[in-house]
């Protein structure tokens, strides 16, 4: 298997209580891991200290080779802004601007030009010119993905990105961030509680019990 682009290893983290210890995980580019697990039991916290965002309390992330809580505020910042994309569970668009206009923040700070071969495969290409207060939730959330992936990042993390979608909907989300990490050597690490989209992933974890076992 190719070298991890992410690996971390025997992590824990407490807040008022233990959340979970000693977690291992890694994933090679262009796999997907789906994690799965009840509310509350840590998984978009162990998302954010994979991604750069929270130190935990023990343990080591190796992010594209760098200890990750060992690097500079210029060196983190830089891997979020080129190479880490993150699709949060509650997606943080700007409300006063267009689509295209919140898609355009992003590529630029990237120094990417905007996909719009993505927008029109997540069927939001038409819907630009709109404010995000005129879309609807599921709108949003594919704005809020195709900007994540038009800064074209080497690994994404993505907290349950199908949420807010029918199925068919999520189907396609799904459609559109497989092919973008085959086609990109890109890797896909996805929170979800949809059995469909888990069963896409090459391998699924259960985070229960204060630990992340693999189930398949
Ligand atoms: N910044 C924080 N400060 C204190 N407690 C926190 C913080 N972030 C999360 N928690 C607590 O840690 C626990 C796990 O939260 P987390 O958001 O990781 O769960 P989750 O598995 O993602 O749940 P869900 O499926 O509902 O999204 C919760 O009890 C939450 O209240
Ligand atoms: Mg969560």
């Amino acid at each position: 298997m190719s070298q991890p682009l992410l690996e971390a290893t025997g992590i824990s983290h407490s807040f008022d209580y233990l959340l979970f210890s000693d977690i291992h995980f890694s994933i090679a580019a262009k796999q997907c891991i789906a994690i799965v697990g009840r509310s509350g039991s840590g998984k978009s916290t162990l998302l954010h200290i994979f991604s750069t965002f929270l130190q935990p309390d023990h343990g080591k992330v190796t992010l594209f080779g760098h200890d990750l809580y060992t690097l500079g505020d210029n060196e983190i910042e830089s891997l979020r802004r080129y190479d880490v994309g993150i699709i949060f569970q509650f997606h943080y668009l700007f409300k006063g601007m267009s689509a295209l206009e919140n898609i355009d923040v992003a590529t630029t700070l990237s120094g990417e030009d905007i996909d719009y071969d993505i927008l029109k495969k997540l069927k939001i290409d038409h819907l630009m010119a709109h404010k995000t207060s005129e879309l609807s939730g599921g709108e949003q959330q594919r704005v809020s993905i195709a900007r994540v992936l038009s800064k074209k990042p080497r690994i994404i993390f993505a907290d349950e990105p199908t949420g807010n979608l029918d199925n068919e909907t999520a189907e396609l989300v799904m459609d559109v961030l497989a092919a973008y990490t085959r086609e990109h050597d890109a890797a896909l690490v996805l929170v979800t509680h949809d059995e469909s989209i888990s069963a896409r992933c090459d391998m699924l974890y259960r985070l229960e019990n204060k630990v992340l076992e693999r189930q398949r």
